[in-house]
């Protein structure tokens, strides 16, 4: 299985489906690319790291958006590697019907919190400061409605009574570490 990730920031979930490549724990999956609507994203310092192309995809003319021809600059970089999954790792755009058209059904994303609680942006804040005993991560199916898509899995975070956003942030991101790898071998042996 073909998997291509996006992402726009550090990277550490990248590097964690990597890892998992390494360390012969993603099943048949293999990491075939990486793109970034961020220039000087760290997820790009994985491609040299692991072997893997990687590049910056120019997002243009949006901001938040992926639509017109920076979505059809990417439609373009990820179906030359030929995927058969595409994996958003922190890839911070609303994707819009022709990216989402290019790759149908094959289109995962990252969220967290364990959704439908907290969807959009900062979720680990939102969730820390409703207060909330029981947050997490969720691995789901990209559809047109953002973060509403089908859920594949979910890994439960509890917030203890000592913990502030760091700590919850740091529990979150290990959480997240070890689903979406697990989900990626998963889908790999369908
Ligand atoms: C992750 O926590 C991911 O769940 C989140 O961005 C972070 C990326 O971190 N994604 C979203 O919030 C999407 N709405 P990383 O670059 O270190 O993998």
């Amino acid at each position: 299985m073909r998997v291509v990730i996006l992402g726009s920031g550090r990277g550490s979930n990248a590097e964690a489906i990597l890892a998992a490549q390494q360390a012969g724990r993603l099943g048949r999956a293999r990491v075939v690319g990486i793109f970034s609507d961020q220039p000087t994203a760290g997820i790009l310092a994985l491609g040299p790291r692991f072997g893997v192309p990687a590049a910056f995809v120019d997002p243009a003319p949006f901001k938040t958006k992926l639509e017109g021809e920076g979505e059809a600059r990417f439609i373009a970089a990820v179906k030359a590697c030929a995927p058969d999954l595409v994996v958003l790792a922190g890839f911070m755009r609303v994707l819009k019907p022709g990216l989402l058209g290019a790759f149908a059904g094959k289109i995962i994303n990252l969220h967290p919190s364990l959704l439908p609680s907290f969807p959009g942006l900062d979720a680990i804040g939102q969730a820390f400061r409703r207060g909330v005993k029981l947050t997490g991560c969720t691995v789901h199916a990209v559809t047109l409605e953002v973060d509403g898509g089908p859920i594949l899995d979910q890994a439960p975070v509890r917030i203890e009574p000592g913990d502030t956003l760091e700590s919850l942030t740091a529990k979150v991101h290990q959480a997240e570490h070890a689903l979406l790898p697990a989900v990626i071998a998963r889908l790999s042996k369908r």
